[in-house]
């Protein structure tokens, strides 16, 4: 992925349909639970990265009969984003292929601005960040979330599952990304000059049989089939050998009566000044 300047960098997920149908589950009231508050009926919502558009359409929803965008630099999830809408008859929600880094809209277009996991993929977080200002009105909201690779804390251990942390750092990295952007936001608003910022954290936690399962069978999957796995190669940091066996480590995990999974999700809430 590219904006075709100097912002060279690679989405570390890609789009294949084990990472899309995962991210196609997640939702407003919980990826945007700190600003969703912050929302009046009537407003009009940005949603820059919005890959397969259910957070959009949660978020279109709740600001009926105002509007939500999502953009997304893939058309893959921007169709995927639009036939989601369209099953869901969420009518208010519309989805453009664009660049976070040169945003398709006027200055002062969005009452709210909004990002999920996005920026820990992005290189130019600076820039990125000064566009969603830009868009946004004055006294409009910047709202970000972003994880914490750094702070996952897991059990039972397994060196291979702690070989795939280390792998995805390295990389996230080697992609351009940070995959420790959620203690880094504070830092990032402060440096935009945000006004009213506003930092708190939540945590995803899975410690059900459901939930281990679902979370264990999808990173045993994505390691295989996702580009994280086919860019560790790439770079030379693991064989197809090593991704086999992290990925029946994450399988073995997913059933095991004892499994935790927990990380931190770091949330920032400012105003354009
Ligand atoms: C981890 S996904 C998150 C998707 C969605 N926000 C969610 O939480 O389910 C990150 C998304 O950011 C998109 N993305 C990456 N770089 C981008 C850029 N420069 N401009 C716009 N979108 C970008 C990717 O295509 C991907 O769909």
């Amino acid at each position: 992925v590219s904006d075709g300047g100097e912002r060279r960098e690679t989405y570390t997920h890609g789009h294949s349909a084990v990472v899309v149908e995962h991210h196609a589950r997640r939702t407003a009231g919980e990826a945007a639970a700190f600003l969703l508050p912050h929302l009046a009926p009537g407003a009009r919502v940005l949603d820059v990265g919005c890959g397969p558009g259910s957070i959009t359409c949660g978020l279109a929803e709740h600001v009926a009969p105002g509007e939500a965008v999502g953009l997304d630099v893939s058309p893959e999830a921007v169709e995927a984003a639009r036939r989601h809408a369209a099953t869901r008859g969420v009518a208010n929600a519309r989805f453009e292929v664009g660049s976070i880094y040169q945003l398709p809209y006027p200055d002062g277009s969005f009452d709210a601005v909004f990002g999920h996991q996005v920026f820990h993929h992005l290189r130019a977080r600076t820039d990125a960040l000064r566009e969603m200002a830009r868009v946004a009105r004055p006294g409009g909201l910047i709202a970000l979330r972003e994880v914490d690779w750094g702070t996952v804390a897991h059990w039972p251990p397994d060196p291979h599952i702690e070989r795939f942390l280390d792998l995805y750092h390295a990389v996230s990295r080697e992609n351009g990304g940070e995959p420790q952007m959620g203690r880094r936001l504070r830092a990032l608003f402060n440096e935009a000059a945000l006004a009213d910022v506003r930092i708190g954290a939540s945590v995803w936690c899975y410690a059900t049989p459901e939930s281990t399962r679902e979370w264990g069978e999808a990173y045993s999957r994505r390691v295989l089939e996702s580009a994280i796995g086919d860019k560790a190669v790439e770079y030379g940091l693991a064989d197809r050998a090593e991704l086999e066996a992290i990925s029946a480590a994450f399988r073995a995990w997913s059933t095991h009566p004892d499994a935790f999974w927990s990380f931190v999700q770091v949330e920032a809430l400012g105003r354009r000044a």
